[in-house]
């Protein structure tokens, strides 16, 4: 049955009806108790989803549309490695990765626990070996610095997690990401290096990408043009991917490549040997907490019942807004610098996990989908984009990400940082109306005139609804829990919306078409077998060559 026509999601919209008129800031005002009812302690980690528009009701609602599409069921089938992913016949096991070694699961006849512990023990050596300096380059130097050369999941997870824990690294190895094929991406980075001490890491699931090889092609000319030996190559290059024979092909040894499987998704990658670069970084053993944090989560996720399961609870509370608000858009603000790159790498895992038109049968879905997720950490996106938050026609919700201790104290920064972050969360709910603004102009002696038309719009509707995830510091094992929460958010969502989350088949079209324009472009007749607006576009750039060529 379409989810849009069951009862469950019936009652869900007539309570949206009924409690549409609520303020939260009343809410607050009525139920002394909202922060405990609506929060949860979890080790360290607290989720405040108070500031919201529900009530007792709506989660119980919520909950049962997540029994009536048997998520429990959906969950436990994830973990034993069912396939899942019915688009690619696979199982998705990103949560293999991180478990404790010594369990019983086959995929495709291989036993995973002892598959995934030889693969940990294979990044730990190198990772020993490079840092360490043993693991010496063509000139008989220590290695320096690791260019990670990847995109996608191979790139934004490991590029994430190296920003976020940047204070954590051991000092021996800068590391530096190479995604764009854009040249500027690889020629700047060369520019910084020496490549008798850098060690390429090539990383690629499929080692098809076309941005992934021609950059890895292009870091392999350079490093030819000053090591001349194709012998030295070896010593400075190593590939993560599932495809051994392209790795091979490349011109990579393979005593070399550090292998991993097709039931682990790009996006869910960072976990597998994918991680190389955040454990060369970082040294094993960081590596190793980042790895027991997610089984955490994963352990949290997997036994916490519904009303009180954190991934869940954020998953409902996104699918609240988005059907039945009709709010197609969610922010994230990490008020900590470190997590910079946190919003882009959760662009990845859920706009191409969710953002998908029909459900696992093949059916157009008749309800929207995945939200477009975006943000900036605070306190830079409150003088950024913070105004349409607070008095845009409709709401966003938004997710505020704040680790209470910081990695740099420096007089009274962090307390500030955190006083914004808590104002805005409070400013977003309880808005400022009419009436408050009329006495505080009177107060500051306005005009009547004056007031009256500077009043709209200094009011602020509050009412915006916010999640705060507090911890006590971002180390390794908390931002392992941290990803993976958002990863079995997304996958809640997916059961919840029947899509499958774990495909990704809207990359396709834009690679097949500019397979077909690159030669085009490099070719010698003007181009006419597009529509008008691409074949000008094509002709431009190939008459703006030819122009500069003549010159
Ligand atoms: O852009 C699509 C995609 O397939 C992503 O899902 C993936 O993370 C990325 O490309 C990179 O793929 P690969 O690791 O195979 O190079």
């Amino acid at each position: 049955m379409d989810l849009s026509q069951s009862a469950v999601w019936s009652a869900l919209a007539a309570h949206k009806q009924e409690i549409e008129h609520l303020h939260i800031r009343e809410l607050f005002q009525q139920e002394g108790d909202r922060f405990d009812r609506f929060s949860i302690q979890w080790g360290e980690l607290l989720l405040d989803y108070s500031k919201n528009r529900i009530t007792p009701r709506t989660m119980e609602l919520l909950v049962d549309l997540a029994r009536s599409v048997e998520l429990e069921k959906k969950r436990d089938e994830m973990f034993e490695g069912a396939p899942i992913n019915s688009t690619e016949k696979r199982a998705v096991l990103h949560t293999a990765l991180r478990r404790p070694s010594g369990y019983s699961l086959e995929v495709d006849g291989l036993d995973l626990s002892s598959e995934i512990a030889d693969v940990l023990a294979q990044m730990k050596e190198c990772c020993e070996r490079v840092i360490s300096g043993s693991w010496k380059g063509y000139t008989g130097k220590r290695m320096t610095d690791v260019v990670n050369i990847g995109i996608g999941g191979s790139d934004l997870g490991p590029c994430m997690v190296t920003e976020a824990l940047r204070s954590f690294a051991h000092g021996h190895l800068q590391v530096h990401f190479v995604s764009n094929i854009d040249g500027t991406h690889i020629s700047e980075t060369l520019k910084k290096l020496n490549p008798e001490t850098t060690l390429f890491v090539i990383a690629s699931k499929t080692f098809t990408t076309q941005e992934t090889l021609t950059n890895a092609m292009s870091a392999r000319e350079w490093f030819l043009t000053h090591a001349t030996e194709k012998s030295h190559i070896a010593k400075h290059f190593v590939a993560v991917s599932t495809n051994r024979s392209k790795v091979v092909e490349f011109g990579i040894d393979e005593a070399n490549m550090f292998r991993f499987w097709e039931w682990v998704g790009g996006r869910y990658s960072l976990w597998s040997s994918i991680g190389l670069s955040i454990a060369l970084f970082l040294g094993f053993d960081h590596f190793q907490e980042l790895l027991n944090g997610a089984y955490a989560m994963d352990e949290h996720f997997r036994h916490a019942p519904l009303e009180g399961n954190i991934p869940v609870l954020l998953a409902l509370l996104g699918v609240w807004y988005n059907n039945f608000f009709d709010v197609s858009s969610h922010a994230v603000i990490p008020y900590d610098q470190y997590l910079h790159r946190f919003p882009a790498y959760l662009q990845q895992l859920d706009m191409e996990s969710n953002g998908k038109r029909v459900n696992k049968q093949g059916n157009t879905v008749t309800y929207a989908t995945g939200p477009v997720i975006w943000g900036e950490p605070g306190t830079n996106s409150q003088h950024a984009f913070f105004q349409l938050l607070h008095q845009s026609p409709n709401f966003i919700p938004a997710d505020f990400i704040v680790p209470l201790k910081t990695q740099n104290p420096a007089g009274e920064h962090h307390d500030i940082l955190l006083a914004n972050c808590f104002a805005q969360t409070e400013a977003l709910m309880k808005g400022k109306n009419e009436q408050e603004v009329r006495q505080e102009l009177e107060a500051a002696g306005m005009e009547p005139s004056e007031l009256e038309a500077l009043l709209p719009h200094k009011v602020f509707p509050g009412n915006r609804p916010t999640n705060t995830l507090l911890f006590n510091e971002l180390n390794p094992s908390a931002l392992g829990s941290l990803i993976a929460l958002y990863e079995h958010k997304v996958f809640v969502q997916g059961v919840i919306w029947g899509v499958n989350s774990f495909d990704q088949w809207g990359v396709e079209l834009g690679k097949q078409l500019a397979k077909a324009i690159f030669p085009e472009i490099q070719g010698d007749e003007r181009v006419c077998s597009h529509d008008s607006s691409t074949n000008a576009l094509i002709n431009a750039y190939r008459e703006f060559k030819q122009r500069v060529k003549q010159h």
